[in-house]
């Protein structure tokens, strides 16, 4: 029976994490993160643990324990946790706002799912991937693991999507291309074609209008 309930990580997703279940009316008892992070006993006003000693107090079958932790080192750091825990037993819960709207059940293990996100059905997704608030995923995309999508990126359908993968805040993904692994796709950037493992895409920057202030727009 679940009667203990963990986040891993502590850092601004692990705190987003922790107020969208305080909103569900979940409560946390820690906040867990790798020995050399444990700066207090608290964090958050939340019990701060060491990896060592969260395995020691908890068991796979008494705890939910949530994936909180963001895109640093381009995935690698879920993927990393992901392995471990399952090294001790442990499967990450899958965390699913209800006020998302997520109308696949073709979902693995360790997904965050945002407020907002809106997934149509016939999805696929595998494991630990996070979805941010406004991320919209369109029919018959299949997604692999550990994937990172940012507030409001939009995956139009039939997009094969690997693993470990970065998708930036309004980006838009056309229908049917295929992003392999560990690839950055830019805040903003339009992606029209296929990008291999390891690929950047980036949109053209904004810039600065140098000769300009707002004042100018009051009057015109
Ligand atoms: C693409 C992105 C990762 C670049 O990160 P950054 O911290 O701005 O990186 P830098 O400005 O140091 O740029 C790194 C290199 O890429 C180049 N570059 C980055 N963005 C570029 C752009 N839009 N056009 C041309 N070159 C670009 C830089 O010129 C630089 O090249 P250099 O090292 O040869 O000088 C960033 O713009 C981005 O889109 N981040 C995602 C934001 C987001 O969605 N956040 C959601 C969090 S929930």
């Amino acid at each position: 029976m679940i009667n203990r309930v963990a986040i891993f990580g502590a850092g601004q997703r692990a705190r987003e994490l922790k107020r969208l279940l305080a909103i569900d009316g979940i409560a946390l008892d820690y906040f867990v993160v790798d020995r050399e992070y444990v700066t207090g006993s608290h964090f958050d006003k939340t019990p701060l643990i060491s990896t060592e000693e969260f395995l020691d107090i908890t068991t796979p079958e008494n705890t939910a324990l949530f994936l909180g932790v963001g895109m640093p080192k381009m995935n690698r750091i879920r993927e990393r946790l992901f392995e471990l825990f399952h090294s001790h037993g442990y499967e990450f819960s899958t965390y699913i706002s209800p006020h998302a709207t997520v109308l696949t059940k073709d979902i693995g293990e360790g997904n965050t799912i945002f407020a907002g996100v809106n997934i149509a059905p016939g999805v696929v997704i595998g494991d630990a991937n996070h979805f941010e608030m406004g991320t919209i995923i369109s029919h018959d995309c299949c997604i692999g693991d550990f994937n990172f999508f940012a507030p409001g990126c939009a995956l139009c359908g039939d997009i094969k999507i690997g693993n470990g993968n970065f998708i930036g805040a309004n980006s838009t993904l056309r229908n049917s291309i295929t992003i392999e692994d560990y690839v950055l796709v830019g805040a903003g950037a339009y992606v029209d074609k296929d990008l291999s493992t390891g690929r950047v895409i980036v949109p053209q920057r904004s810039h600065i209008l140098e000769d300009k202030t707002s004042e100018y727009f009051i009057n015109k």
